[in-house]
């Protein structure tokens, strides 16, 4: 039993969107959350810079007592866990991709046609491709870099023509070149636009990470002897500039439960 905290970080406010598989598949445990929302966004910036900018967090939520690392962003997922790894040899640290290229390459058959959209720099790392195709090399992938989505997500303009416009800017050439039947959301921001996504393609099989994270999370806590027997305290949700989206996303997302807001700058 480990009644730490589990540690979740972003490059902003899409972690968010994870958190809420997190506390139903383990009600017992209390979240320490980061979003980097002074530095947003990671996508289209460098892996030097993106590992530079993940050890600092995780140093932060380490010295804060986190007793893994959940990684709810694929930038970095796909950038610096090896890194992150090298830092910290003795903290279990789960990334959003593996797990849903794992229930992909089990779940997707040869006759779907899955497209993963995502940052520039996820899409540029092949990370998805790579564990799926590792384990089923014979599904149809396609990947597609959005990244306008991320800065007009933080921005909160979301139910706004402006979001529709950009989701048909990069998505009805690809959606219809590819016949696209799968559409797997490879950023945690984009559970935030859904709506969106649903209005413009009706018919498309959204995938979301976030669920497949939490399962991983818990199975890597039940193996390692980590659950919690309850939680010890509020959940605390920390940023690094304490944008008014970021705060009234949080009320949003953990309704009736105990929370605390921090900042914390870098
Ligand atoms: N939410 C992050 C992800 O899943 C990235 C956002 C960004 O570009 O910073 O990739």
């Amino acid at each position: 039993m480990d009644n730490r905290p589990i540690g979740v970080f972003d490059s902003g406010l899409g972690g968010l969107t994870c958190i809420e598989p997190l506390l139903q598949t383990l009600p017992n445990e209390r979240i320490l959350y980061f979003g980097d929302t002074a530095r947003t966004p990671y996508g289209s910036k460098s892996p030097e810079t993106i590992e530079a900018f993940s050890l600092q967090i995780a140093d932060y939520l380490v010295a804060q007592g986190a007793k893994i690392l959940v990684i709810a962003c694929n930038t970095i997922s796909s950038t610096a866990i090896p890194a992150l790894a090298a830092r910290f040899p003795e903290i279990p640290i789960a990334g959003i991709i593996e797990p849903a290229a794992f229930m992909i390459a089990r779940d997707c058959n040869p006759a779907q046609s899955i497209g993963i959209i995502g940052t520039k720099v996820t899409v540029h790392s092949r990370a998805y491709e790579g564990a799926i195709t590792q384990r089923n090399s014979g599904l149809r992938i396609h990947a597609k870099a959005c990244p306008a989505f991320v800065p007009l997500i933080e921005e909160g303009i979301i139910e706004s023509e402006i979001m529709d416009l950009t989701v048909h800017h990069y998505l009805d050439d690809f959606v219809r070149c590819h016949g696209i039947d799968t559409l797997v959301l490879g950023c945690t921001h984009y559970p935030l636009i859904l709506e969106n996504l649903i209005r413009a393609y009706p018919l498309l099989q959204i995938i979301d990470p976030a669920q497949t994270l939490a399962l991983a999370v818990r199975e890597t806590l039940i193996q390692r002897d980590m659950l919690a027997e309850k939680p010890d305290g509020p959940n605390v949700f920390g940023a690094s500039d304490l944008s008014e989206n970021f705060v009234n996303l949080i009320h949003r997302i953990i309704k009736n439960r105990d929370f605390k807001i921090a900042l914390r700058k870098f």
